[in-house]
């Protein structure tokens, strides 16, 4: 078997174009543009490449986009005060503080000062337990972009083997609720599973979110299993030239695509679906602001 291969960046493209749609309707109906406010805290490179994408696809879908760059020695109280201006501002629906944040700053005294109404990547305890007991609201964004992949390719997940490796609070614990609200039977592996290989031979899905490059082996995938590849690995690539690199995920592609009917790549799979789902989100805490139901296709 050849698996397919699943494209995230033209699904991720469509999903943009609807959510535009969305974002028309809101103006037109209700005088509501969505605005969202993305903060960010210091120079990380990787982090200012991730805000400028967020900051730029925002605009492209007709939003307001608020981005605040803050320096690397931003005391902790300025940041909250921040939030809270956000918090009480009428034209943000949204606020994302790019994570993570300084040495010196409290990651948990940010999230609980997110209003959860704002609450965009879905961190906050309120709507972490909306996830859970299944009402309206964001829900974490690459999770909620896997579920739309899975759910695109398979149609109906009810029944469903998942296998999710990791166990992070941004990724493996939220996919694991998502797949279980679609009737999934879920295993939640992580480094300390035994007998790794033997558990996701089980799997008609896997979802990797280890952070290991290739970890997951070709062998280990049930033939017609779906893989979906939440990995982005930096690793050497001394066959581009000295001292370059390429992008991997968790599992060995060229290798599980001869056995999965279906397989996500790296780059170009999860990835693109991240910030899709942000804006997603967006629309559904603006909807839920202003009293209305959010978009079905947008949520879970
Ligand atoms: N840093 C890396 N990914 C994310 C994300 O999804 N949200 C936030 N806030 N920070 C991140």
């Amino acid at each position: 078997m050849t698996a397919k291969i699943i494209d995230g960046k033209h699904f991720a493209e469509d999903l943009r174009g609807r959510i535009a749609g969305h974002v028309a309707r809101l103006k037109a109906a209700h005088g509501i543009t969505p605005g969202l406010a993305v903060v960010i805290v210091g120079e990380d490179p990787a982090s200012q490449v991730y805000v400028s994408s967020k900051a730029k696809q925002t605009a492209e879908v007709g939003m307001n986009s608020f981005k605040h760059e803050l320096p690397a020695d931003t005391p902790e109280a300025d940041l909250l005060a921040l939030i809270q201006q956000l918090n009480a501002d009428p034209a943000v629906h949204g606020i994302l503080v790019q994570m993570p944040v300084p040495k010196h700053i409290d990651p948990n005294k940010v999230i609980e000062a997110i209003d959860p109404a704002k609450d965009v990547d879905c961190f906050t305890p309120a709507n972490v337990g909306k996830v859970q007991i299944g009402l309206p609201g964001p829900v974490s964004c690459t999770p909620l972009g896997c579920l739309m992949l899975l759910r695109d390719e398979l149609v109906s997940l009810e029944g469903k083997h998942a296998v999710i490796i990791g166990r992070s609070n941004l990724v493996g614990k939220p996919m694991a609720q998502l797949l279980l609200r679609d009737n999934c039977t879920v295993t939640v592996a992580h480094s300390r599973t035994k007998d790794l290989a033997d558990v996701v031979r089980q799997a008609d899905i896997v979802v990797a979110a280890v952070g290991r490059p290739q970890m997951i082996k070709g062998d280990w995938i049930k033939p017609g299993a779906v893989v979906v590849d939440v990995g982005i690995n930096r690793i050497p690539a001394p066959e581009k030239g000295e001292g370059k690199t390429r992008l991997v995920g968790d599992v060995d592609t060229q290798a599980a695509a001869k056995v999965a009917s279906a397989i996500t790549p790296v780059p170009g799979g999860v990835g693109p679906m991240t910030i899709a789902c942000l804006l997603a989100n967006t629309i559904t805490t603006a909807s839920l602001m202003s009293g209305l139901t959010p978009p079905g296709d947008l949520t879970a």
